[in-house]
Formats: structure tokens, sequence, C-alpha cells
């Protein structure tokens, strides 16, 4: 299929689409009560059918860009040029989003409204991107340029909402992490090895009216030289993919390397790019090999920086080798049954196969380079159950500023401290029928990573009784009396457990 036209990032004519769109009501909350919730969520599901027999013999302006831009289907002149009065049919063709076609006009690009909400209010973005797999009706071509899905809102969800200075989005396709990075870092480049992500980044940039994202085109940290920042953000391409001939090499998923290579060398060279202070925020597959677990691999190649750092890894999901690469044969648009779909399997598994691989973990690295001295943060964990709806930069802030709080404050400081049990924290008590006493106590989490843990009667009165009124040192000799159990074992038993629960977000300083 020969290159689509790079999108044109036209100041004025942004600025025009932008207020033709706002007009015409083309957000995400108006489309779908236009086609409605069955029909919206079969679009996710790459069936558009659905949606265009919905909006079936509708003119009016939602309808028309509903179709043009979100379902990619060809619209006639007139109705365009009326739907977007100040951009015209012609403008869009100047912007390269689309081309005449007939007497009509045929999107070479989706342009979708993109709801968000952070700690700074909620709002929605238009973002253009290269035509989906429903819109081309088949599998995508290797350049193509993602518009937002699940893991691009993964880590803008995950993206730290305090402020900064400067900021780095590595890999950013449709440059989605550097519009979420731009709420609250003053200044943010963008790199990307296709310069028709490039571009469409600059237009997104346009079309949601924010400055300060500098483009710029390279691998890795190539574009970056040896610049340094205080947040750096990246949906890396970490699919893995075998080398051999017949095998698609997707631009926007996979970034050419063998394995898990290309993690590897993000983790490990990522650090020299952190001021002193600065956090990186990435998402990432590691491959369990030869019975070496995916994470202690990850530990690994932290530990091969040449600058030191905090880690905090979460695998949120294990799948085997066959189930990986259905995943991702079925995301290039090869389905089971379909040409080509056994010679793809057999190609993914021989390549696991040849590294012994058992496993591969899916997602989230956070790495700091510590303002001062040593790192004192390493925790690798899998946490499998399902999150709750708010986004969880804010939960992993406050986690890494009680880290850093907890780690100046030595016991007697625990002890002298006041805490408060989290809102969100409710606790259940499993009783054997009959029995008085209950034989699981849990306490709960609902919101941050929606955390389960057993406690025992005297954690369990502690939490109960962090009501920001007494300290814990008081509160642990009550408990000690009241349980007649040794006060000084209880402290030592219950004072590491504190320390967990503060870090995790079950209790606060007052
Ligand atoms: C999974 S997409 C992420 C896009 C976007 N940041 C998001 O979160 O949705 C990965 C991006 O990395 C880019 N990429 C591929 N190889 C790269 C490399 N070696 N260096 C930098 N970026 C690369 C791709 O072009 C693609 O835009």
């Amino acid at each position: 299929m020969p290159s689509l036209p790079l999108p044109q990032p036209d100041p004025a004519l942004c600025a025009a689409l932008a207020e033709d769109l706002r007009a015409a009501r083309f957000t995400g909350q108006d489309v779908r009560a236009a086609w409605g919730e069955i029909a919206d969520d079969a679009i996710a599901r790459g069936l558009r059918l659905p949606a265009g027999r919905a909006l079936e013999g509708r003119v009016d302006a939602l309808a028309v860009l509903a179709r043009l831009l979100i379902l990619g289907m060809p619209q006639p002149a007139g109705l365009v040029d009326a739907a977007l009065p100040r951009t015209r049919a012609a403008g869009l063709v100047a912007l390269n989003l689309a081309e005449p076609a007939g007497d009509g006009i045929r999107p070479l690009a989706l342009v979708r409204p993109q709801p968000f909400a952070d700690e700074s209010g909620d709002g929605e973005w238009w973002i253009a991107s290269d035509l989906d797999e429903a819109a081309l009706g088949g599998a995508l071509p290797e350049d193509h340029v993602l518009g937002v899905g699940g893991a691009s809102l993964t880590l803008a969800g995950l993206q730290l909402p305090t402020p900064a200075r400067r900021g780095l989005d590595v890999g950013t396709g449709c440059g989605i992490q550097a519009l979420r990075a731009r709420r609250n870092v003053d200044a943010v480049v963008a790199t990307d090895v296709s310069a028709r992500a490039l571009a469409f980044t600059r237009l997104n940039a346009l079309l949601n009216v924010v400055d300060g994202i500098d483009v710029r085109e390279g691998s890795m940290f190539e574009p970056v030289e040896a610049d340094t920042f205080d947040r750096i953000a990246s949906n890396p391409p970490f699919v893995i993919t075998p080398r051999v001939e017949g095998v698609p090499a997707y631009e926007y998923r996979d970034g050419g390397m063998v394995g898990d290579d290309l993690v590897a060398q993000f983790v490990r060279e990522v650090g020299a790019h952190l001021a002193p202070g600065g956090v990186a925020q990435l998402l990432g597959n590691w491959e369990t090999r030869a019975g070496v677990d995916g994470l202690e691999r990850v530990r690994d190649w932290v530990a091969a920086s040449p600058v030191p750092l905090d880690s905090w890894v979460i695998e949120r999901e294990t799948l085997d080798p066959l189930s990986y690469a259905e995943l991702w044969i079925r995301d290039g648009g090869t389905s089971a049954g379909s040409p080509g779909f056994a010679r793809l399997i057999e190609a993914w598994l021989e390549d696991f196969a040849a590294r012994e691989v058992d496993g591969v973990g899916f997602g989230y690295i956070l790495l700091r380079r510590p303002e001062a001295g040593a790192p004192t943060l390493a925790r690798y964990e899998r946490i499998a159950q399902a999150l709750g709806d708010s986004p969880l930069g804010a939960h992993l802030a406050e986690a890494l500023a009680a880290h850093d709080r907890l780690t100046r404050l030595d016991d007697a400081g625990l002890e002298a401290s006041v805490l408060l049990v989290a809102p969100d924290v409710s606790e259940a008590r499993h009783h054997l029928p009959g029995s008085e006493a209950p034989s699981v106590i849990e306490l709960r989490q609902g919101g941050g990573f929606a955390r389960t843990i057993e406690v025992d009667p005297a954690l369990a009165a502690l939490v109960g009784a962090c009501d920001g009124d007494l300290a814990v040192g008081p509160l642990l000799g009550a408990i000690a009396e009241l349980l007649e159990v040794d006060a000084a074992a209880l402290r030592d038993d219950l004072l590491p457990r504190v320390r967990e629960l503060i870090f995790t977000g079950f209790l606060r300083f007052a």
C-alpha cells in the first residue's frame, strides 16, 4: 500500500477545525448519545456497522462528522462544507486529513473526541490518528499511527499529577502522553521514529490549543542527547515479535529488537536522562526465561543502570507464550482460521522456545533518580485485581511521598505520629457459622490499587483507632493491654506493617 501523505499541522486550519468541531458539539458524550451505547461499544471491537446504521439518513453536522471522522466513511462534499463552515472540505484536504473522491470527501485519518479527567479537572481532546482496521476494512499498514487505546489511557492515568518543569514522551504516536503531561509539566519533548506520528502530535497539539510540546524525530533517547527531565513517560513499542521473514513489524508496537530487549534497554538508559528527583514511568512486557522470573529480570535491568534508581514495578498480568502470540496476531488484524494465522503462531512459539520463554509479564515500571544518596525504594509486586475507575497517578504520587517520609522516620518517630484511616478503606469480618470471633478480618481499599489485605485483631484494632486523635505509640500500648500481650513484642510486630499500610494508602499521616 502506498504511504499516505503526512498530516499538515497548519495553525490557522487547525484553529478553524477546532472551532467547527466545538460548534457541532463533536464530543464523546454527544456522539455516544447519537448512535447509542451498544453501537459505541461495538466500534471499540472494530465493528462500525451498527453506528453507521444508527445515523442513517441524518445530515446534521454531528452525524456527518461522526461518520467521516470516527467511522472513516466518505461523505458528500456539500455536507462536509455545511458541517465544517470555517474549515470546509477543502481545509480537511489541505490538512491531509481527507482527500477528494468523486463528489465526496474520503477521510485519510480519524479525529476522535477523547475525554480525560485528572486532578486539575475534566476535559476532552480531539485526537487525530490513522484510519483504524474498521475504517480500512483490513489489516493495518506497518507505519500505522495508533489512536488512543487501552494502554495509552492506562499510562496517561498513571502519570504523576504533581507539577514539574521538563518532561519527555518517548514514542509519542498521536501525542496523547505529551498532552497529558502538559497538564502538569511546563515543557514537554515528544519523540518518535515516525515522522507521521510527529505530524499527528503537532496537529493534535494545535487542535487542542496546547503549546510547549517540542517534537523531535529519532530512536529512543537519541533525539534528547544528554538532556535530563523531571518526568519521562513512555508507552514504548514493547510487543515481542519474532524476527523472521513474513512476520509484520508494526512500527506502532514493535521496536525491532529481540524478545524484551527494547524494554531492558529503556530501563538501563533512562536514568541518565532523569534530573535528580525525576521520575520515569513506562509500560512494558518482560519474559520469564529459562526459569528466571520476569520480575527478577526487570530487577536486574534496573541494577544495570549506571545511575542508581528507586524502582517500583507492578506486574498486572502474565500470559503463556501461546496466549501472547494469539493476542498480538489478532491485534495485527489476522484472525484465527484466516490464512497465515497458523504460520504466525508457529513463528511466535519458535521465537519464544529459542529463549526458553514460558511466560510474558505485562505491567507498569516507575523509576526515580534519588535527589541525593542511594536508592531507598525497590518494590517488585504482582497486582492482578481489577482497579477502581480513578486515575492511579495521584495514588502513586502519594505513595512516593509517604515512602520518603517513612524513610526519614525511625520507629520512635512513627510511634509519635498521629495517623488517619483513609476514607476509602472498609473492613470485612468473616465468621465461621455460630462463632463470635472472626476467623478472617480483611481491610479493603476502594481507590488506588484496590488492595485487600488480611489483618489480625491487633492490627485491625490499631487501624480502627486511627482517627487523628492519639499517636501510634499510645494506641499500641492500649491495644497490648486490651489483648493482654507483651507491648514490646506487639510494637515490633505491628510497626513494619503500619509502614506498609501507610505506603499502600490504607493509613495517612494526620
Ligand atoms: C505503543 S505506541 C505508543 C503511542 C502513544 N505514546 C500512546 O501512548 O498511545 C509506540 C510508539 O513508539 C514509536 N516507536 C517505535 N520504535 C521506536 C523507537 N525505536 N524509538 C522511539 N519511538 C519508537 C512508534 O512509532 C509508536 O508511535
